[in-house]
């Protein structure tokens, strides 16, 4: 089954296409094209909800012609009939009312050109940016219509979990040139498995909007044990790095300055809180932690500025974040005998939690799956596994929405 699956919950604007063999578990990735928008919402210290729409609507046509070429889909010879074209156009302005730009770039550059060789659509409906979501769910239909191609829709954070199933795919030559760059990306065709998953697993999903534990009983069966109550943990990484005056995204930021630290060069004893570490329950709060490191900064007044002192709060702040994530992550896998545990999200890229997690799951005899790290942050390939492994065909696009708040279920 080959599968083109659109992703544009928030700032990259991504699109993926596989084969997937369901008797071998065996995916053939045939492109994996993410254009990020980040230096674009850098200058604002964040996502800018609306850029990020128009900036879906300018890319996706690119995006998608560049993902055809690269999966040698594209059908150059078969060309629409011009009677066809005219009657498409017309529903088509329906489709895409609201993205008139959009809509002006696949009359022109997609309506023409025949339908590829695929079996479905998928695309992320939520949760995420309701105007970035909408962009990539009416380009979906569109396809779908253009095409004549089902459609399926996908949870974002469904495809988090799919990332880490994922086997390191292609070979070592493959898998070297296949790392993801922030700008345009071109992944060569190469071939990987998924892992078997012994279950009931326990998914840890870390990014900047999500902090949750999802209980998997099997194969597409979700129930969240646990989320924060507040911030999510990436929004406070983000945010921390804010304060120490640190560019967006501020993960890796965060992750790349605590590597600098020396203890020899420290004369300061920083310790940050643990919130709710010690609760019975598997919720998170992080937005306290975030006013510790700002009090913090206040009380050393300038002096935070110095790379030493910033060096010595990033990592005390990332030690922190990581403990509590894995503490909580741990004693929930033991409460529901989880099985494997499953990483996920644009903060699965941070090592110290990559290191921490599986050390730990190595002690408890638990299967750890974290994701590569060209996955770990938002891409539609993710989207296409979930979409050929657990996805559902809808019986009406036209009736598909934007839903910022989906829920695993
Ligand atoms: O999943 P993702 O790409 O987008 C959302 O769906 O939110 O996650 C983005 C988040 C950002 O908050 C970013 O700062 C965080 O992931 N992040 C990291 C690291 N790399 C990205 N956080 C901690 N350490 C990292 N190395
Ligand atoms: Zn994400």
């Amino acid at each position: 089954m080959k599968i083109l699956a659109i992703e544009t919950s928030c700032d990259e604007t991504a699109i993926a296409i596989i084969d997937y063999n369901e008797r071998k578990r065996g995916v053939r990735i045939l492109a994996n094209i993410i254009s990020s928008q980040i230096k674009l919402h850098a200058k604002f210290g964040g996502v800018v909800p609306n850029l990020a729409r128009r900036e879906h609507e300018r890319n996706l046509p690119i995006v998608l012609i560049q993902a055809l070429k690269q999966s040698k889909l594209l059908n150059s010879k078969m060309k629409n009939q011009k009677s066809k074209i005219q009657l498409k156009t017309k529903n088509l302005g329906k489709i895409l009312e609201r993205e008139s730009e959009l809509l002006e770039l696949v009359v022109k550059k997609i309506l023409p050109i025949g339908a590829p060789k695929i079996d479905a659509v998928a695309v992320t409906h939520g949760p995420g940016l309701a105007p970035a979501l909408w962009v990539g769910i009416n380009f979906a239909r569109a396809l779908s219509y253009i095409w004549e191609r089902p459609l399926i829709p996908i949870n974002h954070m469904e495809g988090h979990i799919f990332s880490a199933m994922l086997k390191k795919y292609g070979n070592s030559k493959q898998s070297q040139s296949s790392k993801i760059k922030i700008q345009k990306n071109h992944t060569p065709a190469c071939a990987g498995r998924l892992y078997p998953i012994p279950y009931p697993a326990l998914a840890l999903l870390v990014s900047g909007g999500h902090t949750e534990l999802v209980l998997i009983k099997k194969l597409g069966k979700y129930k969240i044990v646990g989320e924060t109550v507040d911030d999510a943990v990436g929004e406070c990484f983000d945010k921390v790095a804010r304060i120490l005056d640190l560019p967006y995204p501020g993960g890796p930021e965060i992750s790349r300055l605590a590597d600098t630290f020396n203890i020899k060069h420290s004369a300061l004893d920083i310790k940050l809180p643990r919130p709710m570490i010690h609760s019975k329950d598997f919720n998170f709060s992080f937005s306290g932690l975030k006013t510790a490191v700002l009090y913090l900064t206040k009380d050393l007044k300038d002096s935070y500025l110095l790379p030493e002192v910033k060096a010595a709060i990033a990592k005390e702040f990332q030690d922190a974040a990581v403990e509590v994530l894995v503490k909580k992550t741990m004693a929930a896998a033991k409460k529901y005998k989880a099985k494997t545990i499953i990483l996920g999200g644009g903060v699965a890229a941070n090592s110290l939690l990559r290191k921490e997690l599986s050390v730990r799951c190595q002690v408890s005899r638990v299967k750890c799956l974290l994701p590569s790290p060209a996955i770990t942050g938002d891409n539609a390939l993710m989207i296409a596994l979930a979409a050929a492994i657990t996805g559902k065909i809808i019986k009406r696009p036209q009736a598909l929405k934007a839903e910022a708040n989906l829920r695993l279920s």
